[in-house]
């Protein structure tokens, strides 16, 4: 208790990424902390924040972004992340003048012990390090996608100029299994602001630390060589939604539980859910095609079209589709994600491969059709596909008689049955990985004593 008490009064400060897929996961290596006796402060933007009366535990600090609104697609998401670390240095450097100033003139004020920066918030570094804070970097996406990202500058310098070539089908050396169409550059705008992103996120600079939301028995190789790169401890730590069992936050809409009473009625391993996450766009074509292939599977459904999903416009259904699907199918505008993935009617999950999409998907023994859009996720597909074995290609261009054969293929055939026990047993090992003795838990208790070294 006494021990307790102590490091309570050692306080982690987390500086958020104001995206869905970005949020949780700190939001869950907040709650795993706190529940480790650090207190917490979250250091967040005024654009896309969490509700703070969801965790009272919490001390959430807003900054100054300088945004009122932003159109967050793919092809913008290089100039958020620019706009937000050129307009929240100083409002951050302020709040932590302060925190340190009432931690001076009150005795019983929390002490700062670190400073844990979400890996797109790196202006946070460069003031810890100023502030002579020490500072740790906390990555949301894949091992081996961040391995890509900081591959990227060498193969341009070799001379490889099909770094955008969502075409290409040869492999990338010395990053088995990706081809140039998988790398994390896909839609992704202008590759040489993109590279000028790269090179500050892949250094780790002063940081003292890494954190990724991974586990050893999914990306062990790819972690190995990440370790390889840099001198600093490499924490891997995941998947952090199953470490921290804590409620989500919704920044897109709130969750439909009508769908969870809909899947009661349904049978084992029959239902395919889709759901491509929070950024993805589809336009007008893609959706109908996407349509008319889920009714001719003739299995049932669940799928969310979230607001913006069709991009500037409203995505709608294509005539008469409804009516041909009746109660096969049910479409809510955000689904509990979590919840439906643990559901044993869902026996497949068609997703667009975010990192969390990914992690949570495999985390309940669920195989995938994978359909990827920008960044981590071409790399996260071909992962699933080529070396998990856990989930089927789709086509780029996606055409309702092969959207409707791959369903079939995942809930039907016996194909489908051969990936479903492969990521079952990954499943198992993800759960050995989270409980004593096992390496994400390990990690976590290293972690621990590293915090409280600093
Ligand atoms: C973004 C990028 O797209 C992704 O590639 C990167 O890895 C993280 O940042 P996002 O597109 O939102 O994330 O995808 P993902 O990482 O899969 O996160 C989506 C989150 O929203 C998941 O935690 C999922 O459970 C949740 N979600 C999604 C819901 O709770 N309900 C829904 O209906 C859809």
């Amino acid at each position: 208790m006494e021990k307790l008490q102590a490091e309570r009064c050692r306080r982690v400060v987390l500086v958020a990424y104001p995206l869905q897929g970005h949020l949780n996961p700190l939001l869950d290596l907040a709650n795993i902390l706190h529940s480790r006796g650090f207190s917490i402060t979250i250091v967040h933007t005024k654009f896309n924040f969490p509700d703070p009366a969801n965790h009272p535990d919490f001390q959430f600090v807003p900054i100054s972004d300088g945004i009122s609104s932003w159109d967050v697609s793919p092809s913008n998401l290089v100039r958020l992340a620019s706009a937000i670390n050129t307009n929240c240095r100083e409002p951050f450097r302020e709040c932590l003048s302060q925190m340190m100033q009432q931690q001076q003139e009150e005795k019983q004020h929390d002490q700062v012990v670190c400073i844990i920066y979400d890996f797109l918030m790196h202006f946070a570094e460069t003031v810890a390090n100023q502030m002579s804070l020490p500072s740790i970097i906390f990555r949301t996406s894949n091992a081996a996608a961040l391995l890509a990202l900081c591959k990227l500058p060498r193969l341009k310098a070799e001379g490889f100029n099909c770094l955008q070539d969502s075409t290409s089908n040869e492999l990338v050396p010395g990053l088995h299994p990706l081809r140039f169409k998988d790398l994390p550059t896909a839609s992704m705008g202008n590759l040489e602001n993109l590279l000028q992103l790269v090179a500050v996120v892949c250094n780790i600079r002063t940081s003292s630390a890494i954190i990724q939301n991974t586990m050893d028995c999914l990306e062990y190789s790819s972690l190995r060589q990440l370790q390889e790169h840099y001198s600093v401890p490499l924490f891997t730590l995941g998947p952090l939604h199953k470490m921290a069992l804590a409620k989500p936050i919704n920044l897109v809409s709130k969750d439909d539980n009508t769908c969870i009473e809909w899947l009661e009625k349904k049978a084992p391993n029959s239902v395919i859910y889709v759901s491509l996450g929070s950024i993805a766009r589809m336009d007008q074509n893609e959706l109908t095609e996407m349509a008319w292939g889920l009714a001719n599977s003739d299995q049932p459904f669940l799928w969310v079209i979230r607001p913006g999903l069709g991009g500037g416009s409203d995505a709608h259904l294509p005539e008469g589709f409804q009516e041909l699907t009746g109660n096969r199918g049910c479409i809510v505008k955000w689904a509990p994600q979590k919840d439906v993935l643990a559901h044993p009617a869902v026996g497949g999950f068609w997703s667009h491969c975010g990192w969390n999409s990914t992690l949570e998907s495999i985390s309940e023994g669920v195989p995938m059709i994978c359909k990827p859009y920008f960044v981590d996720q071409t790399v996260n597909a071909r992962y699933l596909t080529h070396e998990w074995g856990i989930g089927i290609e789709l086509d780029e261009v996606v055409q309702r008689t092969n959207v409707a054969k791959a369903i079939r293929r995942i809930l039907v055939e016996e194909e489908g049955s051969r990936m479903r026990q492969k990521v079952i047993a990954l499943k198992e090992q993800i759960k050995h990985c989270i409980k004593e003795g096992g390496s994400s838990y390990n990690s976590l208790n290293e972690l621990v004593q590293f915090i409280s070294s600093l």
